[in-house]
């Protein structure tokens, strides 16, 4: 016996007239529950974040020295390049959401969720651990942001957690590079 309460229903009509209003949202119809206005925001954030993360790996790639430098500055290079193209990726959605992207230097570090901290560049430890004390803020804030998402904003969802898979990645290599 099928449950007749759990039945499938799609309203093609109403969806049909819902598309035809509010044209100018683009991409975002009724079906997207989320605060837009908070999401740009967050994601705002998530732009600021990847920005300071992009110009911490950068300056600690360049100003690396000793005798492991070559293999951590390399690291450190391709998570740069990474980091840069996770705050492009949340830009173009702010963009998609009818928001502006903010990429303001004179706000990054305020709205950024890591901190851009350099380290003296001999001690590749502590670069490598400040790099990892960064990647795991992200990871914990980035799953928070997933799970405010929840079911309401799916495509925003997917984005931050391709992402998140990557900064998981991020913090493995470092916790390799630390022997750890
Ligand atoms: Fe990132
Ligand atoms: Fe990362």
């Amino acid at each position: 016996m099928a449950n007749q309460t759990n039945q499938f229903e799609l309203d093609v009509k109403k969806i049909r007239d819902e598309a035809r209003q509010h044209m100018d949202k683009g991409p975002v119809t009724a079906g997207n529950t989320a605060d837009t206005d908070r999401m740009i925001e967050i994601l705002n954030q998530v732009v600021a974040t990847e920005i300071v993360c992009y110009l911490r790996y950068s300056q600690h790639a360049i100003a690396a020295s000793g005798m492991d430098r070559a293999q951590v500055a390399a690291e450190f290079v391709e998570h740069a390049a990474e980091e840069m193209q996770h705050g492009q990726r949340a830009a173009e959605r702010v963009s998609q959401l009818g928001g502006a992207p903010d990429f303001d230097p004179a706000t990054l570090a305020k709205r950024s969720h890591t901190e851009y901290v350099t380290v003296s560049d001999t001690d590749l430890d502590r670069m490598l651990q400040e790099n990892l004390v960064a990647e795991r803020i992200v990871i914990t804030s980035y799953q928070e942001i997933i799970r405010w998402i929840g079911d309401s904003d799916p495509t925003t969802r997917r984005m931050m957690e391709d992402i998140l898979a990557e900064e998981e990645e991020h913090a493995d290599d470092l916790n390799d590079l630390l022997g750890n």
